[in-house]
């Protein structure tokens, strides 16, 4: 399977640090943040990884990231031209890398401690997304389950009252429907293109799965979350 890491969006909640950088190359404990979900793809088994990043810094991405070789992938890049036109805009920029096949799909910003190498030889068709138990569900996308607990009705993006504790995290498997689901798409209250409706698109269709991830989980998107994954990391060392 390829992968596809999303690391384009101006990282507002992060500024001043996104006004001199991107935000997935700032430095989570000792390396830059873009490391993490490279390295989780990686430890996966995929060796083809498309980084799709914003214009303004993208020769920076390639500057450190080269061809992948010193990493041991083999990494291609793609340019979202508008900023912030949202996580599924982002990801149609990877439809001819994908060339008909599944993709594994990480947010540029979400740092795994658990290996995904099983499911990505289990996944079949359809979607298959991860979720984590949090304590502040209202910052991600939740999941609203049926009466059984058991399948997921709908997700809903940052809700003010969420339906359950869970959150979905920054890690998908798909099969080439999702192409075609984001053509569908229209942008957002917010005027993004949102992953979430991608998603609640297989779970209409009624071919979408989920786990629940068993490790350390962390969005290193703000301020306070960013310290908190190099301080979590820098202990996982000591
Ligand atoms: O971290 C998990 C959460 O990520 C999910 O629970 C939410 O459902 C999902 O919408 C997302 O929420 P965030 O508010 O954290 O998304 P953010 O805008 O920070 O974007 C996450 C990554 O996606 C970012 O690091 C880079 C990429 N991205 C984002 C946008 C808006 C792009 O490549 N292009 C974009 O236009």
């Amino acid at each position: 399977m390829k992968g596809v890491v999303l690391a384009g969006g101006t990282g507002t909640r992060l500024r001043p640090l996104t006004l001199i950088t991107n935000k997935h190359l700032l430095p989570v404990y000792d390396k830059p943040m873009i490391m993490y979900p490279i390295e989780t793809l990686h430890s996966a088994g995929i060796l083809e990884i498309m980084i799709v990043c914003g214009r303004e810094h993208a020769g920076d991405f390639i500057n450190f990231l080269g061809s992948g070789k010193e990493i041991g992938v083999k990494i291609s890049y793609a340019v979202q031209d508008k900023n912030n036109a949202g996580i599924a805009d982002a990801l149609s920029y990877a439809e001819d890398f994908a060339d008909k096949g599944d993709i594994a799909v990480i947010l540029g910003d979400n740092l795994f401690e658990d290996n995904f190498e099983n499911s990505i030889k289990k996944f079949k068709n359809g979607a298959r997304i991860f979720l984590k138990k949090v304590k502040n569900p209202q910052r991600y996308g939740v999941p609203v389950f049926d009466k059984s607990g058991k399948k997921i009705i709908k997700i809903e993006e940052k809700p003010k009252n969420p339906k359950s504790n869970y959150a979905q995290t920054g890690f998908y498997l798909m099969d080439k429907k999702i192409f075609s689901f984001i053509k569908k798409q229209k942008p957002s209250k917010r005027g993004e293109l949102e992953m979430t409706d991608t998603i609640n698109q297989y779970i209409r269709e009624g071919s979408i799965d989920f786990s629940v991830i068993k490790g350390g989980w962390y969005d290193a998107g703000t301020i306070d979350s960013l310290l908190e994954s190099s301080l979590l990391i820098s202990k996982k060392y000591k």
